[in-house]
């Protein structure tokens, strides 16, 4: 994603329904409740959460939100706009949310994903997180399957 057409800011209190919207369209195709609004505002109301959000011109093009406690921080979700995925917006957000953690004083990023999501997987093997655990059926979908969790983490030292 083009650094001269994009934006990474702050996600603020007027984005929420932004966010909301990103969340719903990108975790939809896994049978995943979109997170609300008021989740997303609950979310960032507590400690050590701050969320970014990438734009391209008007448009939005993705967000991410994390939290960072102490010297860990924990990359809570991170969505791209499936048609503009591919283009290094989701590197672009994480590379973002790295920095930030970074800057607040963590010395690792910690995250979750579905043993399922390879797109997920292969980008945050690219940023050089490695698999440190397993959560057996820590998901579980709307047609009720179960699906396990990875916990992955990259040293920001
Ligand atoms: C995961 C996600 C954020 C990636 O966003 P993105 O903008 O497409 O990511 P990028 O374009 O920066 O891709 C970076 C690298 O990740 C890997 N990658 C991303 N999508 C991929 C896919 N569908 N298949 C294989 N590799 C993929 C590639 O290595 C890619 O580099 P390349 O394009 O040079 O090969 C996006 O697919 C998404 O929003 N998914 C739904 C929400 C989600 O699963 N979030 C993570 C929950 S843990």
């Amino acid at each position: 994603m083009n650094d001269q057409t994009s934006v990474v800011s702050a996600l603020a209190a007027l984005d929420l329904d932004r966010a909301a919207a990103l969340h719903g369209e990108a975790f939809a195709p896994f049978g995943e409740r979109g997170w609300t609004r008021r989740e997303i505002a609950e979310l960032l109301a507590s400690p050590g959460v701050a969320g970014l959000l990438l734009r391209t011109g008007d448009d939005d093009a993705g967000f991410a939100l994390y939290r960072t406690v102490a010297n860990e921080a924990e990359l809570l979700t991170i969505a791209v706009r499936p048609q503009l995925r591919r283009r290094g917006a989701g590197s672009r957000l994480l590379g973002a949310v790295i920095e930030h953690a970074r800057e607040a004083g963590a010395t690792a990023l910690f995250l979750e994903v579905a043993v399922d999501n390879q797109a997920a997987r292969r980008l945050y093997d690219a940023a050089g997180f490695q698999t440190v655990g397993r959560r057996t059926a820590y998901y579980r979908r709307s047609d009720g399957a179960a699906a396990d969790a990875l916990v992955m983490r990259l040293t920001l030292n």
